[in-house]
């Protein structure tokens, strides 16, 4: 059977995910919507596809799935209106910029008993993938200190920063996700930041640079590193060193070419952003989807990790503001009771 699908956005990743759907036989993108009349209109001509209004797609009963790829704002609301219109849904990240309202799309979701995937692409980056089931069979021993490096190439404009939620929610937000994904969640988080790239993200109220260590029960320690800059490109690195072994992702390059000569050695640069990185992990992630929702097997990205990110975020937010340690609660995860 062919699960029809209609895309929420247009923008940068709503496209990526139009690709991917076009690429996968399983699938067929039937509908597109967006505000902006424009961007839907590019989209669905260029995939022979119908613009039409969220209610339309949502009262369709021929739509199996909604893939919501619009803006952080909408993520709550479409995800109940699917899920309560009998949709399977894929989100993308986050869910909502609030906790709280990110565990009440939680419950409902528990409620309605809907399949939903949050998009943490990560999780299906071939290189991060092979990591982690090398990891899981014991090839490295227990694990005991984790590094991630997740650096952005450059800023983004001021008035995207205004609405992002902060670095940890917006970004650092998939650098949480992976060590709860490696390491599971931890009991504390220590954060600390600052504004060294462009002085009007300060004053804007975020940093742009920051370091957050997490502490889990058992000594183990998970330490993530985010710039706003990397003069060089996308630098996205890993390094979880176990009890008999180590396991590392190193950055992939624009090519594989390396100039040896007297002067030293000289390779290309690390691929430019996210679309260049991560195209491979947003076709495997669909794809994981789909086999989810086909074989009734567990989404490989919940809401609830979802939550689970969003509320390293928050702990992270105030053990900046208020210069501690911060304990992860069950409540903040919303795993109490
Ligand atoms: N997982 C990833 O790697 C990744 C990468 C980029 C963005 N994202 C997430 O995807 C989302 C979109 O990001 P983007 O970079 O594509 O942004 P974008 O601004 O390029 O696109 C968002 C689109 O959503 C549309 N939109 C806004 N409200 C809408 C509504 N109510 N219904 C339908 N469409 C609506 C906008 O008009 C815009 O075309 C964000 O939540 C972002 O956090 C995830």
């Amino acid at each position: 059977m062919t699960l029809n699908v209609a895309l929420f956005g247009a923008g940068r990743i709503g496209k990526v995910h139009a690709a991917s759907i076009k690429s996968d036989p399983r699938a067929r993108l039937v509908a597109v919507t967006d505000v902006m009349e424009e961007a839907a209109q590019a989209l669905a001509s260029e995939h022979g596809i119908t613009v039409r209004s969220a209610s339309e797609i949502l009262e369709d009963k021929s739509i199996d799935i909604i893939l919501i790829a619009s803006s952080t704002n909408t993520h709550a609301d479409l995800i109940e209106r699917g899920v309560a219109a009998g949709k399977a849904v894929f989100c993308e990240k986050p869910i909502d910029l609030d906790l709280e309202r990110a565990r009440r799309v939680r419950t409902s979701v528990a409620a309605s008993g809907r399949p939903v995937m949050m998009g943490f692409n990560r999780r299906f980056d071939p290189n991060f993938s092979s990591l982690r089931t090398a990891f899981v069979a014991g090839e490295i021993g227990k694990g005991e200190l984790l590094a991630v490096t997740s650096y952005d190439p450059a800023p983004p404009p001021v008035s995207y920063v205004k609405v992002s939620g902060g670095l940890f929610r917006d970004m650092m937000i998939h650098d949480f996700d992976m060590c709860c994904w490696l390491f599971g969640l931890p009991d504390k988080v220590t954060a600390t930041g600052s504004c060294l790239v462009d002085p009007e993200i300060g004053a804007a109220g975020d940093i742009d640079t920051a370091v957050v260590i997490l502490h889990y029960g058992d000594g183990r320690i998970a330490t993530i590193r985010n710039s706003r800059r990397a003069v060089f490109g996308y630098d996205q690195r890993l390094e979880l060193l176990g009890s008999e072994g180590m396991l590392s992702v190193e950055n992939q390059l624009e090519t594989t070419v390396r100039k040896s000569t007297t002067a030293g050695v000289q390779s290309a640069k690390p691929q430019l952003f996210f679309l260049e990185r991560y195209m491979r992990a947003y076709e495997t992630e669909w794809a994981a989807f789909v086999d989810a929702l086909s074989n009734d097997t567990p989404m490989p990205a919940t809401v609830q990790d979802g939550v689970n990110a969003l509320a390293l975020a928050e702990a992270a937010n105030l053990s900046l503001t208020e210069g501690r340690t911060v304990t992860v609660t069950a409540q903040m995860t919303g795993q109490a009771g």
